[in-house]
């Protein structure tokens, strides 16, 4: 059996967080309000009617958090930049004082050893862009491609790649689907628009990105499709499911086309918002690189209900986290595998962008260090098996506001006490670390 210590010594390691759930500080130096902002006021919305208006309150404490990474020894730091720090209504020239905060942020990692590898778009539209369409407005990809041109143009000279959007799957589904995360529509199938204004929007970034001569990756939630059973119905239900979660929003960068979207309806036009020149210019900047983020599989049955053309059935006999998610790490190696056989030197090389779990209150965390080890030999398996992965970013460097769960779910190595906002490491912390510092010496002696 391949372990954890065959991958490969330039193995990248990093933590991942994102701005809305640490950075609190939601009203200073100019910052306009988010989707999120709007969303956790309304009633029901988030557990608790929590919020992300203090978080972390990483905003201030940014330089005590820098300092945990740069205890823990990672190579690099996946953070998203709010988009209403720098542009408060969407669009315009940017807010010096937003762009200063990560200007610090970047200066106080490089100075740590670590590499910034900023996320631009975490979910947190800017509400002014919500209120003329969010991302059923063609106009929003355009807005996108801005801000990513300022943002670029002065953190740009210290930051070599970054990451266009985060899961554009799950803000289309929950955020534009179902209305469990901001903004709250509930627009089922009616939503797909929003799928390709993203799409258009990474593309558009990409260009200005590449055209200043920066990578490009794009952060996906991805998940290997299990069919309940050989049943022909529950198979079409899988292969449905997987059009949808899987290739809707990487066939398009990867191959420059969509999926077949036939079983729910759709054309290939979805339904008119694709222009002619779309695809090539989503496709037009190559990818350096595919972030990954995996939680787990996903099992598919024939619909229940007319309005999809799947049901989603339990994961029987495996161990969950806390938030009742099933714990496959062998689902990570099927995936990555999969991954190289659909695209196969269309593929560009992986980053594990996320990948962690939720667990109960406490400091010894063996639970998680259990989930942690278990991915991580997943991801030397597919290595071996001729899958070219660079890092991993464990999911998360500390607990955090977990978008419609508010609190409850705590991701972190680093435990946070949102009362005092004090900072614990937990014992996965330590088993993180000395993985990085048994790996660091094997570099040195490579
Ligand atoms: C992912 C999100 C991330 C975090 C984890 C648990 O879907 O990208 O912000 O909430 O789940």
């Amino acid at each position: 059996m391949v372990t954890r210590f065959d991958l490969p010594a330039q193995f990248r390691w990093g933590v991942s967080t994102a701005a809305y759930q640490i950075e609190g500080a939601v009203a200073e130096d100019g910052r306009g309000p988010s989707v999120w902002d709007v969303f956790c006021e309304r009633p029901g919305a988030v557990k608790g009617g929590e919020s992300g208006r203090v978080a972390c309150d990483h905003y201030h404490r940014y330089g005590e958090d820098v300092e945990l990474m740069r205890e823990l020894g990672v190579d690099g730091y996946r953070f998203s930049i709010a988009w209403p720090r720098i542009q408060p209504t969407g669009s315009g020239p940017a807010n010096q004082p937003g762009l200063a905060f990560y200007d610090r942020l970047v200066d106080r990692l490089l100075a740590a050893g670590i590499t910034p590898l900023p996320t631009l778009f975490h979910w947190d539209l800017p509400q002014a862009l919500e209120e003329t369409g969010g991302w059923l407005t063609r106009d929003t990809a355009h807005r996108f491609a801005e801000y990513t041109g300022l943002v670029a143009d002065r953190l740009g000279d210290r930051v070599p790649a970054w990451i266009t959007l985060n899961e554009p799957i799950v803000h289309l589904v929950f955020g534009y689907a179902f209305g469990i995360h901001a903004p709250g529509r509930t627009l089922m199938l009616d939503a797909l628009p929003a799928a390709h204004h993203q799409l258009l929007a990474h593309g558009l970034a990409a260009a200005a990105l590449r055209d200043r001569g920066h990578q490009v990756l794009i952060a996906n939630n991805l998940t290997p499709v299990w069919a309940a059973s050989d049943a022909p119905a529950d198979v079409a239900a899988a292969e449905a499911y997987d059009a949808l979660h899987n290739r809707l929003f990487t066939d398009p960068l990867l191959l420059g086309r969509y999926p077949d979207l036939s079983s729910y309806g759709l054309s290939e036009d979805l339904g008119g918002c694709v222009r002619p020149g779309d695809l090539e210019l989503i496709a037009a900047t190559p990818l350096d690189g595919l972030g990954v983020n995996y939680y787990n599989p996903t099992r598919i049955a024939a619909p229940t209900d007319p309005g999809l053309p799947f049901a989603e059935a339990e994961i029987e006999g495996v161990p969950r986290t806390h938030f009742g998610w099933p714990v496959v790490p062998e689902g990570l190696r099927e995936l990555l595998v999969s991954l190289r056989e659909r695209y196969g030197d269309a593929l560009p090389p992986i980053t594990i962008t996320e990948n962690g779990c939720s667990t109960a209150e406490g400091l010894d965390d063996q639970f998680r260090i259990g989930y942690l080890a278990g991915h991580l030999d997943a991801v030397a398996e597919a290595i071996a098996a001729g899958v070219d992965v660079r890092g991993y970013f464990t999911w998360s460097l500390m607990d955090n506001f977990e978008w419609a769960q508010g609190y409850g779910e705590r991701f972190g190595l680093v435990e946070v006490d949102f009362e005092t906002q004090r900072r614990t490491p937990r014992a996965s912390y330590a088993w993180y670390r000395e993985m990085i510092g048994a790996r660091r010496s094997s570099r040195s002696r490579s």
